[in-house]
C-alpha cells in the first residue's frame, strides 16, 4: 500500500460530512447545533451519542467513543485506515492518490475479480451438490460429466469428519473434481483473469490447467463477505494436504482471517476471538456453537492479523498445540501482540493436549468443556514470564538479574500505559525489586511530567479548563484545545516560532498546529486530528477535542491569547532557572550572561 498523502486526507475531510456518513448507518436526530442518536458502540436506551457538524467530530458521553468520520467508519465497519479512506473517497467521488516511492503502485483491482471468484465458488459448490442431485443429475445444466461418484466421495469424506450439511453450506464448502480443466472449461472467456487470481495455472507451452483438483474447497471471504481466495484439502493422505490460493491483487495471506466474516455475521458483539490453525477447526467449532473462531491461512499470526482482530474484539485467545512447535508459534504470536496491548485489550494462550486440535477436541468434549478451556487460557503476562523464567534460574540473584535483562526488550515493546505498568509490577514481584526502582532499571520512564509552577493561575472559571480529575488544564493544553475547536484562532497568534525553544510538554505540538494552520487556514478539526493519527499524541488530542467549552463567544480569543502569553512567560521562567542553575556549575558565556540579565530585569 502506498502512503496516502496528508493533503488528500485534508481534502477528503473537507468534502465529506460526518453527519451524512453516520446518518447513513445510524439515523441521527437534530438537537440544537448538533445531532444525536443512541450510541452504536454500547447498549443504551437514551441517546448520548452526539455528532458535531462544526467540528466534524462525534462523541459519546456514555461510553466515551469519539473521533472523526474516518475514525467512525473504522470502528463501525471494522475497516482499517486505508480501507476507510477508500470507502469515504468513493462516496465523495474522489480518487485516492498514492504518494511514496517506497511501494510500487498496487495493481488495479476491478470488481470483476470479485465477481469471478464468487462464480468460481459457486462452481465448486455445485460440484459437491451434484451428489445430492444424483437422481435428476442429467436435467440440470453445468454438471461435470463423471463427477457424481467423485462428488459422493467428497461428501462422504466431509460426513466422515462429522461435518453437517448446514455448516458446509454456510461456509460455502465446495469440491474441485479431478481432471485438469473443469474450471477452465466452465469459464472459457476468463482465463487471463483466473490465472491472475491463481485458480488457473499457465502451462509452459501455452494453455492453462486447473490449480485445484480433487480437493475439498474452502472459500476464503474478506470482511465484507466477498470471496478472495480458496483453500483446498485432499481427500486422503496426499501431500500437500492443503493448497491455498497464491497471493493475488485481492488476496493477502498475512492479513486475512478465515471465518472472520461469518463470526461477525453471526455475532452482534464479539467479546473475544479465538485464533486457531485450520479451516476444519473453524468449521467444527462453529458446528458446536462456538462462532468466534478464526484461522490464519497457514501462516504465523502477523501484526496485521492482530490489528484486525483488535478492531473487532478486545480480547484474543490463541489456540495452539501444547507441543514444542505450538509453544514456539505461541511465542511468535506473543511478540507480534506486544506493541498492540493497549489498555482494555487482552491476549491469552490456550495450549491443547498432545495430538489434539480444536476440531478433534470439541467433537470429543463438546462445547461447554471446550469453552471452559478457553475461559481458563493463560494470560499473556503469565506466558511471557513463564517463558523467560525457563531460560534462567530465578532462585539465584544472577538468574533474576538475567530475567530483568530478558524482559527489558519485550516490555519496551508494550505501549506506555497501565498494562505495561502492571507487567513491570509483576516482574518486580518475581525478582523482588520495588517497582519504582525496576522501572528506572528498565529505562521505561512514564511520559507523565509533573505539573510546572505557573499553571495554577490559568483557571478563571469553575468547570472550564479542568481536566479529568478536576485539575486545571495547563496553558499549553488550553491553547491546543481552543485551537482544535476554533482553528481560525491560529491567525491571531502572531509568529509561532517564539515557542520554538520552549521545553514545556506539548509546546512542540502547539507550534506544529500553529504553523500548520497559518499555512493552511482551511483545515478543520477532523483534518487536524487525522494529522496526528498513529502518533503517541493522538489520544491526547482526541481528548482535548472533546472538551466542552462554557466560554462565551467573545471570550475565545482573549482566552487563547492569554494562554499563549502564559506559555511564553513560563518558557522565559524556565530558561531563567536553567541559566541560574548552570551558572552555579560553570561560568556562563557573555551571550548567556546578557540573556540572564535581561530575564532577571524583566517583570515575571
Ligand atoms: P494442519 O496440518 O494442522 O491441518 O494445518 P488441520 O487443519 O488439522 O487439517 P485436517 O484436520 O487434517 O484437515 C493447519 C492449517 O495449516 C495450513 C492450512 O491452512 C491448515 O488449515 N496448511 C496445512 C497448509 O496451508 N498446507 C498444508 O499442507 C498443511
Ligand atoms: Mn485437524
Amino acid at each position: 500500500m502506498g502512503l496516502i498523502p496528508k493533503e488528500f486526507i485534508d481534502e477528503l475531510l473537507s468534502r465529506v460530512d460526518i453527519v451524512e456518513v453516520i446518518d447513513a448507518r445510524v439515523p441521527l436526530k437534530k438537537s440544537g447545533r448538533e445531532y444525536s442518536a443512541c450510541c452504536p458502540f454500547h447498549e443504551e436506551k437514551t441517546p448520548s451519542f452526539t455528532v458535531s457538524p462544526a467540528k466534524q467530530f462525534y462523541h459519546c458521553f456514555g461510553c466515551g467513543a469519539h473521533g472523526t468520520a474516518i475514525g467512525f467508519l473504522m470502528e463501525y465497519e471494522h475497516l482499517d485506515f486505508v480501507e476507510t479512506v477508500h470507502e469515504l473517497a468513493r462516496a465523495a467521488g474522489l480518487t485516492v492518490p498514492r504518494s511514496g516511492i517506497e511501494t510500487p503502485p498496487a495493481p488495479r483491482v476491478d470488481q470483476d475479480s470479485y465477481a469471478l471468484l464468487q462464480q468460481a465458488a459457486e462452481f465448486y459448490r455445485k460440484q459437491l451438490r451434484e451428489h445430492d442431485a444424483q437422481g435428476r443429475a442429467n436435467v440440470a445444466g453445468g454438471r461435470t460429466p463423471g463427477a457424481t461418484t467423485e462428488a459422493k466421495r467428497a461428501v462422504d469424506y466431509l460426513k466422515g469428519r462429522g461435518l453437517t450439511g448446514e455448516i458446509a453450506a454456510e461456509y460455502g464448502v465446495g469440491y474441485a473434481p479431478s481432471g485438469w480443466s473443469h474450471l477452465a472449461q466452465a469459464f472459457p472467456a476468463a482465463h487471463p483473469a483466473l490465472v491472475k487470481l491463481g485458480l488457473l495455472v499457465e502451462k509452459e507451452g501455452g494453455g492453462v490447467y486447473d490449480r485445484f483438483r480433487e480437493r475439498v474447497m474452502f472459500p476464503i471471504h474478506d470482511q465484507r463477505g466477498r470471496v478472495i481466495g480458496f483453500g483446498g484439502r485432499v481427500l486422503g493422505d496426499d501431500t500437500p494436504k492443503y493448497l491455498n490460493s497464491p497471493e493475488s491483487p485481492v488476496f493477502h495471506k498475512g492479513r486475512e482471517l478465515y471465518g472472520l466474516y461469518q463470526a461477525r455475521k453471526n455475532l452482534r458483539k464479539i467479546e473475544r476471538l479465538l485464533v486457531v490453525e485450520g479451516y476444519m477447526d473453524v468449521l467444527a467449532l462453529a458446528q458446536y456453537g462456538i462462532r468466534n473462531a478464526v484461522a490464519t491461512l497457514g501462516t504465523a499470526t502477523t501484526r496485521e492479523h492482530l490489528e484486525r482482530i483488535f478492531r473487532v474484539a478486545p480480547e484474543v485467545v490463541f489456540c495452539f498445540d501444547g507441543d514444542r512447535a505450538g509453544r514456539e508459534a505461541a511465542w511468535r504470536a506473543l511478540e507480534a501482540a506486544l506493541p498492540l496491548m493497549h489498555e482494555g485489550r487482552q491476549a491469552r494462550f490456550l495450549f491443547l493436549p498432545e495430538g489434539e486440535d480444536p476440531d478433534t477436541l470439541v467433537r470429543k468434549e463438546g462445547q461447554a468443556v471446550f469453552e471452559a478451556r478457553v475461559g481458563a487460557a493463560m494470560p499473556l503476562s503469565e506466558f511471557l514470564y513463564e517463558g523467560l523464567a525457563k531460560q534462567t534460574d530465578i532462585r539465584t540473584m544472577d538468574g533474576r538479574a538475567r530475567l530483568v535483562e530478558l524482559a527489558r526488550p519485550l516490555l519496551g515493546r508494550l505501549p506506555d500505559g497501565v498494562f505495561r505498568h502492571m507487567m513491570v509490577t509483576r516482574l518486580g514481584e518475581i525478582v523482588h525489586i520495588n517497582t519504582g526502582i525496576l522501572s528506572g532499571l528498565l529505562g521505561l520512564g512514564g511520559a507523565v511530567k509533573p505539573p510546572r509552577s505557573g499553571e495554577r493561575q490559568g483557571v478563571r472559571r469553575q468547570g472550564d479548563f479542568t481536566g479529568e480529575a478536576g485539575a486545571p488544564m495547563s496553558p499549553v493544553r488550553r491553547a491546543i484545545a481552543l485551537l482544535l475547536h476554533r482553528p481560525a484562532l491560529a491567525q491571531t497568534a502572531g509568529d509561532p516560532r517564539r515557542f520554538a525553544g520552549i521545553e514545556i510538554a506539548g509546546t512542540d505540538i502547539l507550534l506544529r498546529l500553529l504553523e500548520l494552520l497559518q499555512a493552511q487556514p482551511h483545515l478543520n478539526t477532523a483534518a487536524l486530528l487525522e494529522r496526528w493519527r498513529d502518533t503517541p499524541h493522538s489520544q491526547h488530542l482526541l481528548k482535548l477535542a472533546q472538551w466542552q467549552s462554557l466560554l462565551k463567544e467573545e471570550e475565545w480569543q482573549t482566552e487563547f491569547l492569554g494562554a499563549l502569553a502564559q506559555i511564553e512567560r513560563q518558557g522565559l521562567e524556565a530558561r531563567r532557572e536553567y541559566l541560574i542553575g548552570r551558572s552555579r556549575i560553570a561560568p556562563l558565556s557573555a551571550e548567556e550572561k546578557r540573556e540572564l540579565n535581561e530575564l532577571l530585569s524583566a517583570p515575571p
